[in-house]
């Protein structure tokens, strides 16, 4: 098949690439030159394992090409993948549509034979609909279909999960699209990948259900870890003891600091302004919001408890500032809510991020930046973790207790022991470890 893919963020460069790499021929289109350039010279703009490796050999075997031009990366398409971002709206949380409506009214005006148009964005239940609307209406040649393919890649391990996924989700109204996307996945299920037609609607509306659901479950483990805490129990132990059950599943129970990214925030707000307009309740996932908001807000109030009632003058190591290891996306991180907070109370906070310093930079300039862990834990009063790197997970507790002034480790992540800590000589506050 030959496939455009308009958009070469973190959705569109990896679905693009691996469609490559099933051997189709791809085109990734983008705006923004800089980015094509740098991807025309094997720079990744974002970073993922195994992704630079992935883009280059399927470059060099002449399969996936890169252009700011999309009338020549949708001349010869018979499949078109819009994968632009569908951010958060400022003020009101609606996803903000205005790139995808963009892209389909140019793209309507390019096209000369009757393509497959197929969402990769996650957009809200009924965007499809208007995209067939737009593209009637701005003369894109008669039967053009419209498809919803939502993604369900993680970061860090986006590869891995777009060749093995869980299931493959396609709404379509008609065969033709059907069948085009059956043709684009079919060495996923000849793998045996589960493959599941739903009508469009049901397709993007789905999208947010599972993401809406996974954050509920994460939601509520991070409220029995606080009520674990309060008994004298232990989350990591009740995590297990009900994931066992096939019924519960024992994925996504790690009690921290609350979900961040570029997912499950902005979706989960998204599905709730989708339910208003409709005039249904969505009282659980509205509830999950506001937990995941306040948890986030309270995690710098255990550094303030650990440190005697005041961070005043303090000096604070952090380790990992990105949402979440394996990445260097900084979006709704759990770390800025809880860094901005130590510094509006007086203390001085160096951090170290494996990968992340560029793009924390961005959005914690005030603060000072490490080159190691070991550098970043020199001299302070306590030391906070937040993301849960590989790489500190087998650091020298004693070294690193050494090398602090205070002795106060605060685990947001519990990947440390409490009694390898005390006998460290740290104090060790973990979450969910009564
Ligand atoms: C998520 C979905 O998993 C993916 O299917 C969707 O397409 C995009 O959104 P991603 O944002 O990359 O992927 O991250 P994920 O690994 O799901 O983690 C999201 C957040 O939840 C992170 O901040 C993570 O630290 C947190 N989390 C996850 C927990 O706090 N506990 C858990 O048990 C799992």
């Amino acid at each position: 098949m030959r496939i455009a893919m308009i958009g070469t963020g973190y959705v569109g460069l990896v679905s693009g690439t691996c469609f490559a790499d099933f051997g189709h021929h791809v085109t990734c289109v983008d705006k923004d030159a800089g980015k094509i350039d740098g991807l025309l010279a094997g720079r990744m703009p974002i970073w993922e394992p195994g992704l630079e490796q992935l883009v280059k050999s399927n470059v060099q075997r002449g399969r996936l090409a890169f252009t700011t031009d999309l009338g020549a990366a949708v001349r010869d398409a018979e499949a078109v993948f819009i994968a632009v971002g569908t951010p958060s709206r400022r003020g009101d949380g609606h996803a903000d549509l205005s790139y995808v409506f963009a892209a389909v009214e140019e793209l309507a005006g390019l096209l000369e034979k009757p393509v497959v148009v197929v969402t990769k964005s996650t957009v809200p239940v009924g965007t499809g609909d208007k995209i067939a609307a737009l593209l009637q209406q701005k003369g894109a040649p008669e039967g053009v279909s419209v498809a919803s393919n939502p993604e369900f890649l993680r970061e860090g391990a986006a590869i891995a999960d777009f060749k093995h996924p869980d299931r493959i989700l396609v709404g379509a109204e008609d065969e033709r699209a059907r069948h085009a996307l059956a043709e684009i996945y079919r060495p996923l299920f000849l793998n045996r990948a589960p493959m599941l037609f739903t009508s469009r609607r049901t397709a993007e509306l789905t999208k947010y259900a599972a993401n809406a659901f996974l954050a509920t479950k994460i939601s509520f483990i991070n409220e029995m870890a606080d009520l674990c805490e309060a008994v004298g129990a232990d989350v990591q132990d009740l995590a297990r003891g009900i994931g066992l059950d096939n019924r519960i599943g024992p994925k996504f129970l790690h009690a921290g600091p609350g979900y961040g990214g570029s997912c499950f925030p902005k979706d989960t707000l998204a599905l709730l302004r989708t339910a208003e307009e409709q005039g249904v309740q969505q009282r659980i996932v509205s509830t999950v919001v506001d937990v995941n908001d306040s948890r986030k807000a309270a995690m710098a109030d255990r550094v303030r408890e650990e440190l005697g009632g005041s961070v005043e003058g303090r000096r604070i190591a952090v380790l990992g500032l990105t949402f979440k290891p394996n990445t260097d996306d900084m979006r709704d991180a759990p770390s800025i809510p809880l860094v901005e907070k130590l510094v509006e109370g007086g203390a001085t906070v160096v951090a170290f991020d494996p990968v992340g310093r560029e793009q924390a930079e961005k959005v914690l300039p005030k603060i000072e930046y490490a080159a190691s862990a070991e550098q970043a834990v020199d001299g302070v009063d306590a030391l906070v973790v937040v993301t849960e790197w590989d790489e500190f997970r087998a650091l020298d507790l004693q070294d690193l207790a050494r090398r602090m002034k205070g002795k106060v480790l605060v685990d947001l992540r519990n990947i440390y022991d409490r009694a390898e800590a005390a006998q460290a000589g740290l104090t060790y506050r973990g979450i969910g470890r009564g």
